[in-house]
């Protein structure tokens, strides 16, 4: 090697050494750690694992699992506890499937507790869930804290506190009903004492807490314990339904007994029927007496007082159970729901759906459906056959005569049918009532019909020989005031527009329409025809009939109206041979008072004037024209028998003449009683 070659190298190996002394250490520490001696990095906290500090660590915990350093010793604090890889370059554990939390040093819960819960240390579940005890012996009053856990898996393994009512490690299973096992015959409810020993204290508040499998009852250090506040306090549980408490009332907590011990004796009556339970509190109706215990940690004391409070037994044998729907069904821990064994229902199973008894007062079979939210058929008869009338689906029987029956068609054939709600309704198939008749004693009956070319009510009365009515319209209607304003019949578009009435003091009223006598004619016995409108009009059309109108008592005709006619008779047809108007008596001739025909003028003989009468026809028979003569305009005058005899003011001859035939001499033809005047004539 050439000499000049050497010296360079070796001035700069030396030109070197500084640098590898000062600033020696790698890469400055990357900024994360102090350079020290010997060019070696001190990293900072969460820096490490490269000489240069360049790559963090991760949180530590207790290893999952590790090698044993002595006698039962392991798990030794580990960068992410042993459960998952570091990812160095931002300092954070990944944890495998199955841990959690920072370091991977907690468990998950199984599938995440369902839900229905949370997931809990064993430490927290301890600490929060456990029993609460006190080193005392016998003493139950603590501070409201389970037992420490401090082991090395305390905050590692998760465990679930399902949320009540559910249960299991993952809280997937719902708990059912529980009750009584109703054919059991332990009755003996559960009771335990619970006593504060209040030494010699004085000036006592705050409160005690007592906590019965995860639940708390609180009793007011200034509140008077009676019975009622006890059973007050107690059933705001949700896991208690009703107790009865029995309360040293001379021992009793208040101003007025500090100092003195305080107990109260608790029979719990009744649990709830869903249970207020978990997987951690549950108990099936005879809670050890170790799921009760006493927190005085919230009683407040003046010093040298004391506190301490007992929980005993009274009654904990033959008590009533409190079972997964009542020990007479199977839990479906999925849905909750207990399905009940045969014989039994209701959503806890306790109540019989089916009942047998031999006594007198109990129904010989009972089939109950329990539960207001029932919906089903209490009692299913099935046939397979299709409906028919050869079976019956029952058939009931008094001393062997069978009294109801249901058959294969659904016809009920019983005894009576008494109604006592709601009335009937006959959707289809009408209503026939073969015998035994019908009989509505109040609402009346009302038909409504909605078929158009059906009768709305047919009475048909089909007895041959019938002696009563039809139809019969009575009324008890005694008050006279009241007869007229009610109808025995009415009939009309509606009661306000009638058209026909019968009112109840016996007048027909016809309102619209007019009668029409088609057949058998009118008779008026009695009270007469008055026509007050309108007139009267009588045709007869039938040749048989020699009357149109005949009145048997006499009839007035009376009209008030100026201009017509008062009585008008026509005989309507064209070829009329027969008497337009034939006054006629059956009484015998010769009696002169009576007359066939008479015509009067002034009738009411007013106006200071007599009623006069102008001709008469009388019985005699005789025709009398009493006033104002006989005009003949036409037609003249025929004498055919009787001749003609002038009794006073003479004969008047104003025009014509007169001609005498059928007499020989003028003797026989003339005779004079009196004067003859001629005048303005010539006799031959
Ligand atoms: C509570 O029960 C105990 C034990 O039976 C009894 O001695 C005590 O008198 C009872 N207390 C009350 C208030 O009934
Ligand atoms: C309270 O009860 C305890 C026993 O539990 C008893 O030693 C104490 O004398 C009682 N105190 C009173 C005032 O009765
Ligand atoms: C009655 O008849 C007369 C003569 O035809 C007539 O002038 C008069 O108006 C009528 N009176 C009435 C009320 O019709
Ligand atoms: C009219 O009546 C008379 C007497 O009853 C009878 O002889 C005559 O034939 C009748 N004339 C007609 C056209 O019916």
């Amino acid at each position: 090697m050439d000499g000049s070659y050497v010296k360079i190298i070796f001035l700069l190996l030396f030109s070197l050494i500084p640098l590898l002394t000062d600033a020696a250490c790698p890469r400055g520490c990357s900024g994360h750690g102090t350079c020290g001696a010997g060019g070696v990095c001190t990293c900072f906290p969460g820096f490490g694992y490269s000489a240069d500090c360049s790559l963090r660590t991760c949180p530590t915990g207790p290893a999952w699992a590790d090698k044993a350093s002595a006698a039962d010793t392991a798990h030794a604090l580990v960068e992410c506890s042993n459960a998952g890889i570091c990812d160095r370059s931002i300092g954070i554990c990944e944890c495998f499937e199955g841990y959690t939390g920072a370091a991977c040093r907690r468990s998950s819960c199984p599938n995440d507790c369902s839900g229905n819960g949370v997931c809990m240390t064993i430490k927290d579940a301890g600490l929060y869930l456990g029993r609460d005890y006190d080193s005392k012996p016998g003493a139950t009053g603590g501070d409201g804290m389970g037992p420490k856990y401090t082991n090395w898996d305390a905050e590692s393994i998760g465990v679930c506190n399902c949320d009540f009512g559910f249960f299991g490690p993952d809280c997937s299973r719902r708990m059912c009903p529980k009750a009584d096992d109703p054919i059991t015959i332990n009755q003996n409810y559960r009771s335990v004492m619970v006593r504060l020993n209040t030494g010699n204290g004085a000036g006592f508040g705050g409160t005690l807490k007592v906590n019965y499998l995860g639940h708390i009852a609180e009793f007011s250090m200034t509140t008077q314990w009676t019975p009622a506040y006890c059973k007050q306090q107690w059933e705001k549980l949700d896991n208690i339904e009703t107790v009865s408490c029995l309360v040293d009332e001379g021992n009793s907590i208040n101003s007025a007994y500090e100092g003195k011990n305080a107990t109260m004796n608790v029979t719990f009556t009744a649990f709830p029927t869903l249970p207020s339970e978990n997987n951690f509190f549950s108990h099936t109706g005879n809670p050890p007496i170790s799921s009760f215990t006493c927190d005085t940690s919230g009683i407040a004391v003046t010093a040298g007082s004391s506190k301490s409070c007992v929980i005993k037994d009274l009654i904990s044998t033959d008590v009533r159970e409190y079972e997964f729907c009542g020990r007479r069904g199977t839990c479906d821990f999925s849905s909750g729901l207990c399905y009940c064994f045969i014989g039994y229902t209701g959503m806890d199973c306790t109540s019989e759906s089916l009942s047998m008894s031999a006594s007198n007062a109990e129904p010989a079979l009972g089939v109950t459906a329990v539960g207001n939210d029932f919906i089903g058929n209490v009692l299913e008869v099935q046939s397979q056959k299709a409906a028919a009338a050869d079976f019956k689906f029952m058939s009931c029987k008094a001393d062997g005569t069978e009294v109801f029956s249901i058959t294969g068609q659904g016809r009920i054939n019983l005894g009576e049918l008494v109604i006592t709600q709601t009335g009937a309704t006959i959707q289809d198939g009408g209503l026939m009532i073969d015998s035994g008749g019908q009989t509505i004693s109040q609402h009346g009956m009302f038909v409504t019909n909605h078929l158009g070319g059906q009768n709305s009510l047919q009475v048909t009365s089909s007895n041959t020989a019938m002696t009563s009515a039809t139809i019969a319209a009575y009324s008890a209607t005694t008050a006279p005031a009241s007869k007229p304003n009610f109808n025995l019949i009415e009939a009309g578009e509606s009661s306000a527009a009638l058209m026909f009435k019968v009112r109840g003091d016996g007048k027909t009223t016809i309102l619209g329409g007019g009668l029409s006598v088609d057949a058998g004619g009118a008779t008026i016995a009695s009270g007469g025809l008055g026509i007050t409108n309108g007139g009267a009009t009588i045709q007869s059309t039938i040749e048989s009939l020699d009357h149109s109108l005949y009145v048997m008592s006499g009839a007035s005709i009376y009209n008030n109206r100026k201009n017509h006619t008062v009585l008008k008779v026509n005989a309507g047809l064209d070829t009329h041979n027969g008497t337009a108007l034939e006054v006629s008596s059956d009484a015998a001739a010769g009696n002169k008072f009576y007359s066939l025909l008479k015509t009067v003028i002034n009738a009411d003989a007013d106006n200071g004037n007599p009623a006069q009468t102008i001709f008469r026809v009388s019985a005699l028979p005789k025709t009398e024209i009493l006033a104002g003569g006989l005009d003949v305009w036409a037609g003249g005058v025929k004498v055919r028998a009787g001749g003609l005899r002038v009794l006073a003011g003479g004969a008047t001859i104003g025009g014509g003449g007169i001609s005498i035939s059928g007499a020989t001499t003028f003797a026989d033809a003339v005779e004079f009683d009196g004067a003859v005047s001629i005048a303005g004539a010539t006799v031959d």
